[in-house]
């Protein structure tokens, strides 16, 4: 039997108070929202359960507060088979939570408050290093400090692991310190904010990606959304992998549910555009349900759907 695809995760746990709502409150107005959902998230968190239930082995690299939401966030990883040896509860900070915001359209909005997050520093990767022995690939967010994402790419790069970093939520950043990248995934908004080029069209997203290209990143997918990714490298120019119909109700953590799923089909040894059409099947299921990591769908089921689909 094929082994599993090892994928380490550093990266942000969140717990997600999800408001739905039939519009997004105007200035200083109060307004009913028509459901309220409580569930774990963070974009690192996700990208781990995501290909925890593709059929990879996951650990994960975190921080969390000393709190009610810190502990569940543990047990939930424990309950998902996941490894949280390297998931620290740390005493005087809060747990990273993230209120958001659903319209009628399964639009969000969200403010992530990082508590713990923003405590994950490059020391921690020394002492989650064994982990790095192993895996296959390395899979980064900017929800934990830029430093740590930086140095984290440094290390595994030099010890040959394969690296994913998703910039999300986009934030300044020196891309010479991701030299080593082998994937660079920004969502369409991400790769407006880090380059200050519009993506509202197929070419335009083109144009983005080169540019991240020329910025010395090797391979560049920007996720579209219902469009899907545009997939670019100097070596083989840019193409776009067109998304799959689906009804979405809640596309919060679809980025994630791509990045966590595009990962471990690539490890598995899937061609990188197939590895992409997947994956932008993966992240479309799981606007179908409400929630982040409980809309996530398990490689079984995913691959019933697949099938029909492909
Ligand atoms: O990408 C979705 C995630 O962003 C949510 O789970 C929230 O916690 C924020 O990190």
């Amino acid at each position: 039997m094929k082994k599993p695809a090892e994928i380490v995760v550093i990266g942000s746990c969140n717990v997600d108070l999800t408001t739905f709502t039939s519009r997004f409150p105007n200035p200083g107005e109060t307004m009913f929202g028509s459901r309220f959902d409580l569930g774990f998230g963070g974009k690192g968190a996700n990208q781990a359960v995501a290909a925890k239930r593709c059929g990879a082995d996951v650990a994960m690299v975190a921080r969390v507060g000393n709190d009610l939401f810190g502990e569940a966030t543990v047990r939930n990883f424990a309950a998902l088979g996941i490894d949280a040896t390297h998931v620290r509860v740390l005493r005087d900070v809060s747990s990273g939570v993230a209120p958001i915001f659903v319209d009628a359209n399964g639009e969000n909005r969200i403010i992530v408050v990082k508590g713990a997050n923003d405590r994950l520093m490059p020391r921690d990767i020394d002492d989650a290093a064994p982990l790095l022995e192993t895996a296959d690939c390395v899979v980064l967010q900017f929800e934990v400090p830029l430093e740590t994402v930086a140095y984290t790419v440094r290390v595994a790069h030099a010890r040959g692991v394969r690296v994913i970093v998703n910039p999300a939520p986009a934030a300044p950043m020196d891309l010479d310190l991701l030299s080593g990248v082998d994937y660079f995934i920004p969502n369409e908004t991400e790769a407006e904010a880090l380059t200050g080029m519009p993506v509202r069209t197929d070419r335009e997203a083109e144009q983005c990606a080169r540019s991240l290209i020329e910025r010395g990143i090797d391979r560049v997918i920007i996720t579209l959304g219902q469009r899907g990714a545009m997939i670019a490298s100097e070596d083989e120019g840019a193409v776009l992998v067109p998304a799959f119909k689906v009804e979405a109700k809640d596309t919060t953590g679809a980025g994630d549910a791509f990045i966590g799923s595009f990962a471990t089909f690539l490890v598995e040894g899937c061609e990188e555009r197939e590895a992409v059409r997947r994956a932008n099947l993966y992240a479309g299921l799981s606007t179908t349900a409400v929630g982040t990591q409980k809309s996530f769908w398990n490689r079984a089921d995913f691959e019933r759907e697949w099938t029909k689909r492909a």
